[in-house]
């Protein structure tokens, strides 16, 4: 069992999530982050603090979860681990408002 970043996420990159992960598992790309399903000791405390709620565990019912996942493992491979909260992306707000980003999604790593 692991959570997962959903598509919400893109965009929008809020990131209060990662501060409380006790084992680092967010990885940040350019416009999205995802958990390391190997390293998410599925704890539950990131879900409460996304303000729009991104993050859900992988027992839950959504058409792309195997994409996520394998997305997820993929990504967490190549991307940097974040650990600190930072300012969300520019139109975070307007962002939040668009429904399925999934084909949005970057497979860039964050720029720094
Ligand atoms: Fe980290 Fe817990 Fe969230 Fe997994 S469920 S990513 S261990 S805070
Ligand atoms: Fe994304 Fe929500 Fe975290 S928008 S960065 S999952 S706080």
């Amino acid at each position: 069992m692991a959570y997962v970043v959903t598509d919400k996420c893109i965009n929008c990159k809020y990131t209060t999530c990662v501060e409380v992960c006790p084992v680092d598992a967010f990885h940040e790309g350019e416009n999205t982050l995802v958990i390391n399903p190997s390293t998410c000791i599925d704890c539950s405390l990131c879900e409460a603090e996304c303000p729009i709620e991104a993050i859900i565990p992988d027992s839950e019912d959504h058409e792309k979860m195997d994409d996520m996942l394998s997305f997820a493992e993929q990504q967490s491979d190549v991307w940097p681990v974040i650990v600190q909260e930072k300012s969300p992306m520019k139109g975070a707000e307007e962002a939040a408002k668009i429904a399925d980003k999934w084909e949005l999604r970057s497979h860039e790593a964050a720029q720094t």
